[in-house]
């Protein structure tokens, strides 16, 4: 069996490396300063065992920094327990989204008291009250020094690690001082907990549970939505038994099952009082990434990428991906209209905004994020029925037209819009993704032009980068992560 070149240099193993002068093709705009922090997969193996699904393996951040028209690349693996438990012992030692450590039966009775969840921060990264974290969704979030990529120390959105997990998706607001995640909190009795963080005075960030919600079969959820005055959370019917992660039998995701018959809660929140101003249920469908959220007269819009089932998850597994003629169910971008006022009769209306699939789904955050005028969404997409993400596409959600990007043999990673200062178009600007060459296991950081979605320069690796999630772009890393003392956010 040929297993597919994006598999093997995309979900193997790369180096630790750093680069002061990376080659450039083409023409970087002058106005293109600061750095692009990622964070994925750094490694699939550990001596002898494989992890068994894209969204495990060791936290790996990379650095792309660009300054005075040159491109410098760094990347280090997060100096994590589970890290150290690898490198040192050449075993998985803590549980991953999909893959647990090997137990003896004994081993296995005793995780009932200590799951020992994983440290791997690898998910994302977000600048919260002048810290740089790597996220995972355990609540553990580790601190890092965007310049050295070297770790810092643990921060917790919530007080106790174990019976709780986070999103990677909090929603970050600067022009309010504010951050706020959702926590689900299991137990006999099980809450969806949004924590809110006043980071007004930047070293003593204040959290406190800003609203809650019980529940009882708790739903895999990966992102939240904001708008001007609602948090949405909904609630996917892929949830689980809070009794089977006590056991902890089985990998963290496997415990899920999916009940199409709940269909899909949305709750709205109020942003200010924590009050719950509607739940309404509306279709079965799934999702991990919301894109925006808007208020429009009595209703709010919520923006998701949507499947119509969560078999994307299992798609995901690596024996999966190894198959030759692996496919990848196509999310697409959909738009949920809730009312807010209960009229007996007002269900949520749901519109595909493009049948164009797109997946890990960004846009300009600081400035469009819950803004009814933004319309550019940029994503990783599919170009035929078989394979991985091999195209970047662009979605104007007003013209309803889409721009692509693809080239041979190449798999783009997640697109990250960055602005020209001064700008006055939303497009105005580059996207920034990291794309692996599967014939050749070397990756480039591409830069297109958002507007004409064309290639205006490219930063060639001499190694590959692997098939990585989320990451963001600093315009000035200035602030020292190192000088804050630890805590807990
Ligand atoms: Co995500």
């Amino acid at each position: 069996m040929t297993v597919p070149d994006y598999v093997r240099h995309g979900l193997a193993d790369s180096p630790e490396t750093a680069i002061e002068d990376v080659p450039v093709t083409g023409v970087l705009p002058e106005w293109l300063e600061g750095s692009l922090l990622r964070n994925g997969p750094g490694s699939f193996q550990v001596g002898e065992q494989r992890y068994r699904h894209w969204f495990d393996g060791l936290a790996m951040l990379h650095r792309f920094t660009f300054a005075g028209g040159k491109v410098s690349y760094a990347n280090r693996f997060l100096e994590t327990r589970a890290y150290a438990a690898a490198r040192d012992e050449g075993r998985i030692a803590y549980s991953e989204f999909a893959t647990d450590p090997c137990r003896s039966l004994f081993a296995r009775a005793m995780a009932v008291f200590d799951p020992q969840v994983t440290d791997s921060a690898k998910v994302n990264i977000a600048r919260i009250a002048d810290r740089f974290l790597a996220l995972a969704e355990t609540p553990i979030q580790v601190r890092f020094d965007p310049e050295t990529l070297e770790t810092v120390g643990v921060t917790r959105w919530d007080r106790s690690d174990f019976g709780r997990m986070t999103t990677v998706h909090p929603q970050i607001d600067d022009s309010r001082q504010e951050a706020i995640n959702l926590v689900t909190r299991f137990g006999a009795s099980s809450t969806y907990v949004l924590r809110h963080v006043d980071t007004s005075d930047p070293d003593h960030p204040r959290a406190r549970d800003l609203a809650t919600k019980r529940v009882g079969e708790p739903s895999y959820i990966h992102s939240f939505g904001m708008s001007e005055r609602y948090l949405i959370v909904v609630e996917y019917p892929l949830v689980v038994n809070p009794l089977s992660l006590l056991l902890w039998l089985k990998p963290y995701i496997e415990n899920f099952r999916w009940k199409p018959e709940l269909g899909a809660r949305f709750h709205v929140f109020d942003r200010e009082t924590g009050a719950r101003v509607r739940s309404v249920t509306t279709e079965a469908f799934f999702g991990f990434h919301h894109v925006n959220a808007f208020d429009d007269g009595g209703d709010v819009v919520v923006d998701i990428v949507g499947y119509d089932d969560a078999s994307v998850i299992e798609a995901f597994y690596l024996h999966r991906l190894e198959e030759p003629d692996s496919s990848i169910p196509a999310g697409t971008l959909r738009r949920f209209r809730v009312p807010l006022v209960d009229s007996g009769d007002s269900p949520v209306e749901v519109e595909t905004l493009s049948e164009t699939p797109i997946e890990l789904p960004s846009l300009d955050y600081a400035r469009m994020n819950t803004r009814p005028d933004h319309h550019c969404v940029y994503g990783v997409s599919l170009t035929g029925e078989r394979g991985f993400y091999d195209q970047l596409v662009k979605i104007d959600t007003r013209s309803r037209e889409t721009s692509m990007w693809k080239e041979g043999g190449c798999y783009p990673g997640e697109g990250v819009f960055v602005g020209r200062p001064g700008r006055d178009a939303e497009d105005d600007g580059v996207v920034l993704s990291v794309v692996l060459e599967g014939a050749r296991g070397t990756s480039f950081l591409l830069v297109l032009d958002a507007q004409t979605f064309t290639e205006v320069a490219r930063a060639q690796l001499p190694h590959p980068v692997l098939l990585g999630y989320h990451g963001q772009f600093f315009g000035d890393v200035g602030t020292s992560a190192a000088s804050v003392p630890p805590d807990q956010v």
